[in-house]
């Protein structure tokens, strides 16, 4: 286990009467990629803002580096690198200029060229920043967010708004990222973002941490059901009526069960030999972290949940 870089204990923030932030506490360990997965408003930005010390506690200790974020301001922003939510640079800077105008801003001998291939922009080097795509912009912000060569970066929701393309070509270089070594701190609400990419996920739904582990680990403590879709001709529904379990006819004549465990399915298909029900496929596949969050929240990730 390596160990943590950052340590947040029973941290709140209130907005006048709005607890935005509710006791929450979780560890970073050095390294690794950790995602706060949750919906709008849940208090994401306001948590890594407060870590990155942008923002003041209401209460609570945070750690980074083993030093207080209320104390150490000047050091700890020398050693980590920050994507705000609302990235935007200057319109009429190259990405070459950009990265090279942040460079010195912050007194660094960074080497350009190797940040700018790092997030895979060197064909982009000489477009002006007005011109590129949501998806190359930020690209342009995490080099930025590079440049003091920080061991830990924080990208708060790098990919909300991009086209499946483009959010694949941010979670390559966040892969990039950490086989530098560095330690990445992510904000999300997408289940796929967190599933594909996280060591650990934190959910977080209005101020509270609701669960945190890997996404595995989420998915095994909390799916209560494995789905069973069967494709096929008729009688197949009548299976999981005599077993008892749940099931929903879809479109495309297929039907989806839920069964709590391998024997069960066992079962669905020893069932379905006994009676000479034919079946042209069928699909076994666990709950996904979207549906963990829907179970533990009731609220979806993507929509509701702001204020
Ligand atoms: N400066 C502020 N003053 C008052 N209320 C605020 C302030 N900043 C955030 N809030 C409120 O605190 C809550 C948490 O906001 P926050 O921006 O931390 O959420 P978030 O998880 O980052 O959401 P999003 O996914 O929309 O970025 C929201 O209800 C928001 O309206
Ligand atoms: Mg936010």
């Amino acid at each position: 286990m390596s160990e943590s870089v950052i340590s947040v204990e029973n941290l709140v923030k209130l907005y006048g009467d709005l607890r935005a932030v509710d006791d929450i506490s979780f560890e970073v360990r050095t390294g690794e990629v950790f995602a706060f997965l949750g919906p709008n408003g849940a208090g994401k930005t306001t948590t890594v803002e407060i870590i990155e010390t942008i923002r003041n506690a209401t209460s609570g200790k945070v750690l980074i580096f083993g030093m207080d974020v209320r104390k150490n301001r000047t050091e700890i922003i020398k050693r980590i690198g920050v994507l705000p939510q609302e990235f935007s640079s200057f319109d009429r800077l190259t990405v070459e200029e950009t990265v090279r105008y942040f460079a010195a801003l912050f007194e660094s001998d960074c080497d350009v060229q190797h940040l700018i291939n790092l997030v895979n922009l060197g064909k982009h080097r000489n477009q002006l920043y007005t011109n590129l795509s949501g998806g190359l912009k930020q690209r342009v912000g995490i080099a930025v967010a590079l440049v003091n060569d920080p061991e830990i970066v924080f990208l708060d929701e790098p990919t909300t708004g991009l086209d499946p393309r483009a959010r694949h070509d941010v979670w390559d270089v966040i892969n990039g990222l950490k086989k530098e070594g560095k330690t990445v701190f992510l904000t999300t609400h997408y289940m796929e973002e967190a599933e594909v990419l996280a060591d650990t996920v934190a959910i977080i739904s209005r101020g509270r941490i609701i669960s945190t582990g890997s996404p595995s680990e989420l998915i095994d403590k909390h799916s209560t059901s494995i789905h069973v879709t069967i494709k096929g001709g008729m009688g197949i529904s009548s299976v999981a009526e005599a077993m008892g379990l749940q099931w929903e006819a879809k479109n495309g004549g297929s039907v989806v069960m839920e069964a709590r465990d391998n024997e069960q399915i066992l079962e669905i298909m020893m069932r379905l030999k006994e009676k000479n029900i034919g079946y042209d496929s069928i699909d076994i596949r666990k709950a996904n972290l979207e549906e963990v969050f829907l179970k533990l929240t009731g609220e979806g990730l993507s929509g509701g949940g702001g204020h």
